[in-house]
């Protein structure tokens, strides 16, 4: 195991009823006046938009309004958002939804203190070193972004979905798993499909001697899927709820990737092109390209994925190669059964695209990935293993 330094600012307030909460953490840090940020509308519609704006009133709390942040969210927003923070002059950013409100919350947060366009952060001509307060209710789990300094956002004119990392933590989260009763079944499996990535992208790490972060990281990994069939059976099933939403921020919040060497994150990094040219869900996407991934790369770090296949889908028959394909194969059928594309042919993406997309995530500093450092000509073989 590695050295490592595990800072997590983020303060987390779980629970049932939580929400109304919020006025008083943001009081409690003497901020007056907050942009109150939003997606499309769902949060007007369970409840949970009525639950914030009484409690900011009960507090004492002033705020502005910015809505309309989309999925996979974009550039223009977040100047939106930057713009009415420096003219309204508020204290600190509260983000209300998803992971696309949160990461906009940071970048709006970041972009308040500086001068030129944000978006520099995200080409890394900018590093961030003073960003608003940023406060978040979440209402879906799947990015993490409740607890992490991420931010991922699509710049729409250069079709670039870029990211910022460890750079904007929220300072207190409220999680309330009972606001994701009103999600879509098939936001449940993106989100579901996210977290099991994010989990797989540390595990595959060729640090050696991390049995309590791989026996974290089985465990989350078997937690999602038996709470996903769970909530899909019952969407208001709250302690499926519960089990779901803690594994997704536990996912991504640093703790299984401490004391190993960064993960791997290259089916992340294709994936987002996907989202990026056709606006697909990021955990759609990461379902088509993280087992293609997987059957490209197996063979560099074979003890790993055979560890893979018997302690997460108690694969043990077979010689080791045997195991990892159908460990891999047994991922991508529960990703079918609960209603996920596996191919770029389910989500309606030629295989004439692949081209197309091979230039899109070029766009990136190559080698992605560690396990097997790919380049251009490896990102075409992987997308073809995922094309159908
Ligand atoms: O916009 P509204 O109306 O709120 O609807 C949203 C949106 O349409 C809806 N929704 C959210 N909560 C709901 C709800 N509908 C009903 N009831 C609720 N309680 O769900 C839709 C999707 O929301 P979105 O925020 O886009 O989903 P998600 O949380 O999966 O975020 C995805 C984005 O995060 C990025 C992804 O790339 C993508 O852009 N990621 C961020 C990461 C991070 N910051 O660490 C890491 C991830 O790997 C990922 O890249
Ligand atoms: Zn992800």
């Amino acid at each position: 195991m590695n050295n490592f330094v595990f800072h997590n600012p983020t303060k987390i307030i779980f629970g049932k009823g939580t929400i109304s909460e919020i006025g008083k953490e943001i009081k409690n840090v003497a901020i007056k006046k907050v942009l109150l940020l939003y997606g499309g509308g769902s949060i007007k519609k369970n409840g949970v938009y009525d639950t914030v704006v009484e409690s900011l009133k009960d507090n004492g709390i002033e705020w502005v309004e910015v809505s309309g942040v989309v999925p996979n969210p974009v550039l223009s927003k977040v100047h939106e958002g930057v713009e009415i923070a420096k003219e309204e002059n508020v204290g600190a950013i509260l983000a209300v939804g998803g992971g696309s409100v949160i990461d906009s919350g940071k970048a709006i947060a970041a972009g308040f203190y500086y001068d030129g366009d944000i978006w520099d952060a995200y080409i890394e001509k900018y590093t961030i070193t003073k960003a608003l307060p940023l406060f978040v209710v979440l209402t879906l789990s799947a990015t993490g972004s409740e607890m992490n300094g991420n931010s991922v956002i699509t710049n729409e004119k250069t079709k670039q979905k870029f990211a910022v990392r460890g750079a904007v933590y929220p300072t207190v989260s409220i999680i309330d798993p009972s606001a994701q009763f009103s999600l879509p079944k098939a936001q449940v499996v993106y989100g579901a499909v996210d977290i099991i990535t994010h989990v797989l992208e540390n595990y595959f790490d060729h640090t050696k001697d991390t049995e309590i972060q791989d026996r974290i990281s089985e465990s989350l990994v078997r937690t999602v899927m038996n709470n996903t069939e769970k909530i899909l059976q019952n969407p208001t099933d709250y302690e499926a709820r519960a089990q779901f939403a803690w594994c997704g921020t536990l996912a991504l919040n640093g703790l299984t990737a401490a004391g190993k060497s960064g993960g791997d994150w290259a089916s992340h990094r294709i994936e987002h092109s996907l989202s990026a040219l056709y606006g697909i869900a990021h955990g759609a996407g990461l379902a088509i390209i993280s087992p293609a991934w997987m059957k490209y790369v197996y063979k560099e770090y074979l003890e790993k994925f055979v560890r893979f296949a018997e302690k997460i889908f108690g694969i043990i028959e077979g010689n080791d190669e045997e195991k990892v394909l159908k460990g891999i194969e047994s991922l991508k059928e529960w990703y079918k059964k609960i209603g996920a594309p596996v191919s770029l042919k389910d989500a309606n993406i030629p295989k004439e695209d692949i081209e197309k997309i091979v230039e899109n995530v070029c766009m990136l500093k190559l080698p992605l990935g560690n396990i097997k450092k790919l380049y251009k000509d490896d990102i075409r073989e992987i997308l073809k293993i995922a094309a159908d």
